[in-house]
């Protein structure tokens, strides 16, 4: 277990599409606990692998009730709306408004390749939402509110 460094807004790498994610293996586990650790020692509620500057789709999410990996993941429904302030850990010292579904179903696959879906809603929507985002060479603040 490794804290990894974070990228921060203006490297390339945090505008790529990341690939998908072939192999379960001890490598892919290794990169999950680190993001992990990552993540609480930032205080952040998730994590995406391209923050690491790892060009795959996974992410890591814990929004106060344990943590949830998510490899490969897709929305499959998303309903209702909510607005409120967001922030990323490769944007430092921001915040903007940004509006998301306020429940969303992810579909996606666990560290060993097995199926999995998981609901969230609340801020676990809207962390699903910006760490999927991320995958895609998003950032929250492309999705901010104007002023
Ligand atoms: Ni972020």
């Amino acid at each position: 277990m490794a804290i990894r460094n974070i990228v921060k807004i203006g490297d390339d790498t945090l505008r790529k599409v990341c690939r998908t994610q072939l192999n379960f293996d001890e490598r892919l586990a290794q990169i999950l606990d680190d993001m992990a650790d990552t993540m609480y020692n930032a205080e952040g509620v998730g994590l995406a692998a391209p923050q690491i500057g790892i060009l795959r789709r996974f992410c890591v999410v814990d929004t106060g009730d344990g943590l949830i990996e998510l490899i490969n993941p897709v929305i499959i429904e998303k309903s209702g709306c909510q607005i409120g302030g967001e922030g990323c850990l490769s944007v430092p010292d921001r915040c903007e408004e940004v509006k998301r579904p306020l429940k969303v179903k992810v579909r996606a696959q666990d560290r060993n390749g097995n199926n999995i879906i998981v609901e969230g809603e609340g801020l676990k929507a809207r962390a699903f939402c910006h760490e999927i985002d991320h995958l895609d060479g998003i950032l929250y603040i492309d999705r901010a509110e104007k002023k």
